[in-house]
């Protein structure tokens, strides 16, 4: 009998200091009118002293069993997916591990940038699938605020930091939720568009061609939702709620038109949140589950592009 996973449990932490686009004024030559037309964001959390890719990852995972109400000692895989971890090593995924005091299973990072969760969820689906694993914590945490180059206008207003996690578990073959399927894909060749300079004037900083990345994320991502949707004989009609990366509402609402879902079936938090890349899509399902919208049984969609490039999609009936 092949084994199937399914999302049991959602978490999500936001650090408590909000930064709006009117300070940011104040540090570069921009505008809350430049910023909200282009990218849809109103303002952004950014980490505290006290604030670690750790800390608020471990925060996102407690919130995570909670909600599924299950204990830490069932988990047996932990992943994270991060392009800002505290350190080169141990993995994030480990000091988690290590602050929710399991002893059993393992624990590693994962990095594929904005793309980060959907990787991280196909891997675990996969482990599950193979029996390696029966429970894992899928969590993207994210500090970008660390490697942005504060005096880059054309960067710096677009991130934000924060955590979400999932909790994936065995599905029963009579259950209902599921992971449908998960598509991956990666373009080295467009490496420089989007990159960490690891040497910048003050410390690393993040790099991007954004007109570059708006071209390739409107055709691929348009492309890697067909593949999802073509793989289940599906169509655009089929989907309940879109929760997609939140990099841009402007690339946002082109995914959602080429599906023709209305406004209200797609899950936005980028005004709030900017784009806290790994951690953008599971914060906002986090929200859209806690707040009723998207419900058990319902058909949701998951899409992201990012540095690397990598992009990906996720079909899973939740
Ligand atoms: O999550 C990872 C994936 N990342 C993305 O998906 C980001 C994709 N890219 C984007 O979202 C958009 O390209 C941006 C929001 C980054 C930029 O929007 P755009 O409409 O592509 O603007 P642009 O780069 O073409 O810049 C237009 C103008 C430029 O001035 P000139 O050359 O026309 O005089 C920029 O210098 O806007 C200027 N500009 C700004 N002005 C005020 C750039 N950043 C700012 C700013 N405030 N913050």
């Amino acid at each position: 009998m092949p084994v199937r996973s399914k999302l049991i449990g959602f978490g999500g932490y936001l650090p408590d200091k909000i930064v709006t686009n009117a300070d940011l004024s104040t540090r570069v030559d921009t505008s809350d009118e430049w910023i909200r037309t282009r990218t849809g964001i109103a303002q952004r959390h950014i980490a505290g002293p006290d604030d670690s890719a750790a800390s608020m990852g471990e925060a996102a995972a407690r919130a995570a069993l909670e909600y599924a109400g299950v204990d830490a000692e069932t988990v047996d895989a932990i992943i994270v997916a991060t392009a800002t971890p505290d350190q080169p090593f141990p993995a994030v995924a480990t000091r988690i591990q290590g602050a929710l005091g399991l002893k059993q299973g393992f624990a590693f990072d994962i990095s594929a940038a904005c793309s980060g969760f959907i990787y991280a969820l196909a891997v675990a689906d996969s482990l599950i699938q193979t029996k390696q694993a029966r429970r894992v914590l899928v969590i993207g945490s994210e500090v970008y605020s660390r490697i942005l180059d504060w005096s880059d206008r054309t960067t710096c207003v677009l991130f934000g930091d924060g955590a979400g996690a999932v909790l994936l578990d065995i599905a029963e073959p009579e259950s209902e939720s599921v992971i449908l399927s998960t598509h991956l894909h990666s373009d080295g060749a467009h490496a420089d568009i989007l990159y960490v300079e690891r040497e910048g004037k003050d410390g690393p900083s993040l790099r991007m061609n954004g007109r570059e990345v708006f071209r390739h994320a409107v055709t691929k991502l348009a492309e890697v939702v067909d593949e999802a949707l073509h793989a289940h004989g599906m169509t655009g009609k089929d989907v309940q709620w879109l929760v997609p990366h939140q990099a841009n509402l402007r690339i946002i609402d082109g995914v959602a038109k080429k599906l023709a879902l209305p406004q209200e079936r797609v899950i936005v938090t980028v005004d709030r949140h900017a784009n806290t890349s790994a951690a953008s899509i599971p914060l906002a399902l986090n929200e859209a589950v806690r707040d009723g919208r998207v419900k058990k049984g319902e058909i949701v969609l998951l899409e992201a592009l990012g540095g690397g490039l990598t992009w990906g999609a996720a079909l899973l009936r939740l």
